[in-house]
């Protein structure tokens, strides 16, 4: 087991070096940019050393964490002096090992660890921790010890190339940060009929509770439910003429999502491909006429399935 240190104390820091404490794994060290953060972390992991200095944290462990946020990784990187042999490995989601070439050159070890979870505080991280999965970018042996780490923290793994990051990073910007997006336009809805947005939260997550559950038990595309899983063009219509009174924006994304719905209702079977190119006709029809002008017709926009 490699004596392992964290630069930076935040959320993920913390969670991670707590978590993997309480399994015995040898959080040794801690640095942080203040020293209350510091504390707070080392207070929580027995026997934890708290650095002064980022090179201190680094001379004293095998295996480094650099749990700051992305725009400081490199530079803190590039600003200690790394041994032959020694493991270094971020966080980030959307960047590769690039970040850590100062290390590598220097002859250290170098790897990525990314929680796919979202983690709003330390406390709720550790609480979500487990069952998440964790993008791993790395060579062996680290590779192998990255690997023990998701087994102590009750994770699994994807093994990433170089290249994929973005991709990936995006993919978890679209089904975490945009869901929250997605919320919050619905909230913004339920202001014109007069609940609070603190009201139509409670409203809304048992639907989105429901949601969930049912992408995880019944999976795509059987979980898909509403006007578009049913080809019901008038609802569609209906949403479409309040939307556009609402808010031009609002009416485009409901627009782009219904088009990318489409071929998810079709591979359910709930539609045929009639009615899935009425669907796309009046979904992509983005001219500004009324959409109640919708005549039906061959398909304008949209994936084809
Ligand atoms: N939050 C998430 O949902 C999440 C999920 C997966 C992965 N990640 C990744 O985890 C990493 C950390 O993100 P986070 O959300 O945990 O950030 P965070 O809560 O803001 O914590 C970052 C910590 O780094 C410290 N810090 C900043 N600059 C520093 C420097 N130059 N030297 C030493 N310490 C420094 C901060 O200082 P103080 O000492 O002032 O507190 C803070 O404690 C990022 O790479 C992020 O992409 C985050």
């Amino acid at each position: 087991m490699l004596k392992t240190g964290f630069i930076g104390a935040g959320k993920t820091g913390t969670a991670l070096a707590i978590s993997l404490s309480r399994k015995r794994w040898p959080v040794a060290a801690v640095y942080s940019r203040s020293l209350s953060s510091a504390q707070t972390l080392a207070k929580m992991v027995p026997d934890c050393l708290i650095c002064h200095t980022a090179q201190q944290l680094v001379d004293a462990v095998d295996l480094v964490f650099i749990t700051t946020p992305d725009d400081a990784i490199a530079r803190v990187c590039g600003e200690v002096h790394w041994r032959d042999g020694q493991s270094v490995v971020h966080c980030s989601g959307a960047h590769s090992t690039d970040l850590l070439e100062e290390a590598r050159k220097a002859g250290a070890t170098v790897g990525s660890f990314h929680p796919l979870q979202t983690f709003a505080s330390a406390d709720r991280a550790m609480e979500n921790l487990p069952g998440s999965t964790f993008a791993l970018e790395a060579q062996e042996p680290l590779s192998s010890t990255l690997k023990q780490l998701t087994v102590l923290l009750r994770g699994s793994f994807v093994e990433l190339k170089p290249g994929d990051k973005a991709l990936y990073h995006a993919a978890a910007v679209l089904s975490c940060n945009y869901l929250v997006t997605l919320v919050k336009l619905a909230l913004d809805l339920w202001k014109d009929f007069g609940v609070s947005p603190r009201d139509a939260t409670r409203a809304l997550l048992p639907l989105l509770a429901g949601t969930v559950n049912n992408i995880g038990s019944i999976g795509l595309p059987g979980c898909l439910t509403g006007p578009v899983a049913r080809g019901d063009l008038d609802t569609i219509e209906r949403h479409l003429k309040a939307l556009k009174a609402e808010d031009a924006s609002l009416n485009r994304i409901y627009r782009e999502l219904g088009l990318q719905t489409i071929p998810i209702a079709l591979a359910k079977g709930g539609v045929d491909r009639q009615k899935a190119d009425e669907m796309k006709a009046l979904l992509g029809d983005c001219e500004d006429t009324p959409a109640s002008n919708y005549k039906g017709g061959p398909a304008t926009r949209g994936e084809d399935d």
